[in-house]
């Protein structure tokens, strides 16, 4: 079954949790989606993940393009999502709407990300037949106004982010990302919202969850304390290298049966 926006609309009603993974290439959508994963996020943490940039600012959107493609053509049945990256919509509706619509013409993606409370640019993309996921708490396009990466909404800005996933959800978001707030916090939003909301570090009562899958595999060389690895891949592919290595040394690779006659 294709998700779609509504499906996870669906799910809130009835009270089910959903799960959603970060993927950047063919190969990650195809299993991810083969393991009913509902929804796929082309993260902008590519740029950290994939490009070895120091964090999310650097990543343009014709860097974007390409991994978006490869995933909307690769799942069958997730809702794929493309974050817009730093630089792409915060200067103005038209804009937003400009790039918007090349990303979903380009890619082949079902829906658009946008952090922070942008509430026109959200607006003009719903307005114009884009779906929008928003993202609130930690976003970590702004990393540097934040002062690093640290948890959100623990005083007094607890209401500001409230208000401003209310008024997300008032602009026609289907869905949105609370990232790195208090798990009281993240328990307040999901109650007050009726769209879904997305935990990472938002604690356990969030309508879905997500993680960056290289942190979720034990690919990357470090995760944050909210992630959880269910995989090492990176020792799997270390270990595998080194014996691989070895064999081509000592001749042992390739054997006879591969040779073609
Ligand atoms: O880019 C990303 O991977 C994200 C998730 C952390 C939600 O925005």
């Amino acid at each position: 079954m294709k998700i779609r926006t509504g499906s996870l609309a669906e799910m809130k009603r009835q009270g089910k949790r959903f799960a959603c993974l970060t993927s950047y290439d063919q190969q990650t959508a195809e299993i991810f989606d083969q393991a009913g994963i509902e929804v796929l996020l082309v993260g902008d943490s590519a740029s950290n993940t994939v490009l070895a940039n120091d964090g999310t600012v650097a990543i343009t959107l014709e860097e974007m393009i390409p991994f978006g493609r490869a995933v909307a053509r690769s799942a069958k049945s997730a809702l794929v999502v493309l974050d817009m990256p730093f630089g792409s919509y915060e200067e103005s509706a038209e804009q937003a709407l400009r790039n918007g619509i090349r990303a979903m013409k380009e890619t082949g993606v079902a829906a658009l990300k946008v952090e922070g409370p942008r509430i026109e640019q959200v607006k003009a993309l719903v307005d114009n037949g884009i779906p929008v996921m928003g993202h609130v708490g930690f976003t970590p396009q702004l990393v540097h106004g934040l002062s690093g990466f640290k948890v959100q909404g623990r005083a007094d800005d607890a209401d500001r982010i409230l208000n401003e996933a209310l008024a997300l959800e008032q602009a026609g978001a289907f869905a949105i990302v609370l990232e790195m707030v208090p798990a009281t916090l993240g328990a307040l939003i999901t109650e007050k919202l009726s769209i879904p909301t997305i935990g990472i570090g938002a604690g356990s009562k969030t309508d879905g969850q997500i993680l960056v899958w290289t942190d979720f595999a034990g690919l990357g060389s470090r995760s944050p304390s909210f992630s959880k690895q269910y995989a090492n891949l990176r020792e799997i592919l270390r270990s595998a290298a080194t014996e691989y290595a070895d064999e081509v040394r000592s001749g042992e690779f390739p054997p006879p049966e591969k040779d073609f006659s």
